[in-house]
């Protein structure tokens, strides 16, 4: 089988192309630089030729604005051209990701959504990195609780549902990490795993938002975010989800190990 992983470069694509070679799969790995671009349809077709399957990853957010239209459209044309086995990676609890979803439906693929929690390797890859560097995450999650999940779990999942043959065809998957932790809490892991004083600062999302414009965000995607946090870090997903257990047969990698593992590798070294 040939899966066309998209977002290969990235937090869960890089994971996925890894572990569909580890099982085997022949990994077509696109991003820009292999001259793939959701936003450019003309790339699409020279791409998805004569793959079996693909992961779709939107490349900001499944909840953005333009995201229904994108997948939709990629994935029409990935049937179209005999790609029918797809896999869309989604967001737990964001309302603003069932338009993907749906356009994933309507395309006639054979498809599965994969809802995740919030990623461990936000803390590690990503924008939350720069806040530890200094000593102090300033986040709007008040103290929330969220089941953060190792992005290597979700990777395990993808390429399980992939080799699974019609088992996960036409169902979401919601996968979470194995306990609730606040983001105050995350941040006292990472502290102990690395031996630093690190503290956690609650903002409103608006003050969030303020921050990131000041940073330069440009105002529409500072607004999306401010939307984004105040539903999704709002308590509704503090909860856990049995995907990984169910799909993997094993439990989920826990933040303690995750955190200890990227101490080691110096990523919140400055
Ligand atoms: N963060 C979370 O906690 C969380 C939770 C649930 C769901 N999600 C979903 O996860 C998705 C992001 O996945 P990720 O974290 O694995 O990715 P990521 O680390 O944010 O990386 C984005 C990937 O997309 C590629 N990319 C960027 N712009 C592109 C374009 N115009 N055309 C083609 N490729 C492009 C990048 O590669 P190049 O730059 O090399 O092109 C990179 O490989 C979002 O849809 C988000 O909603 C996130």
């Amino acid at each position: 089988m040939t899966v066309l992983v998209t977002g290969a470069t990235g937090r869960t694509g890089r994971r996925v192309a890894e572990a569909a070679r580890a099982a085997g799969l022949r990994v077509r790995a696109a991003s820009r630089g292999a001259g793939f671009d959701w936003t450019d349809r003309s790339t699409w077709a020279d791409t998805l030729r004569g793959a079996d399957a693909a992961y779709l990853v939107h490349p900001t957010d499944v909840g953005s604005p333009d995201a229904a239209e994108m997948v939709g459209g990629l994935a029409r044309e990935a049937v179209g051209l005999g790609v029918r086995r797809l896999v869309l990676l989604s967001s737990r609890g964001e309302e603003r990701a069932r338009p993907a979803e749906e356009a994933l439906r309507a395309s006639g693929a054979d498809w599965t959504v994969v809802r995740a929690a919030w990623f461990a390797q936000n803390f590690s890859e990503g924008p939350l990195v720069e806040g530890l560097l200094r000593g102090e995450l300033v986040f709007p999650a008040g103290e929330v609780r969220e089941p953060f999940i190792d992005v290597r779990d979700i990777a395990d999942v993808v390429v399980a549902v992939l080799t699974g043959g019609d088992r996960y065809v036409g169902q979401e998957l919601a996968v979470s990490g194995p306990r609730l932790l606040s983001f105050r809490e995350a941040v006292g892991e990472i502290a102990a795993a690395t031996g630093s004083a690190l503290t956690y600062l609650p903002v409103t999302a608006r003050q969030y938002g303020d921050q990131l414009a000041g940073f330069g965000v440009p105002a529409q995607e500072v607004e999306f975010l401010v939307e984004l946090f105040e539903s999704l870090l709002d308590g509704r997903n503090s909860y856990l989800s049995e995907g990984v257990r169910e799909v993997l047969g094993r439990e989920p990698c826990d933040f303690t190990a995750f955190a200890r593992e990227a101490a080691g590798a110096g990523v919140w070294k400055g």
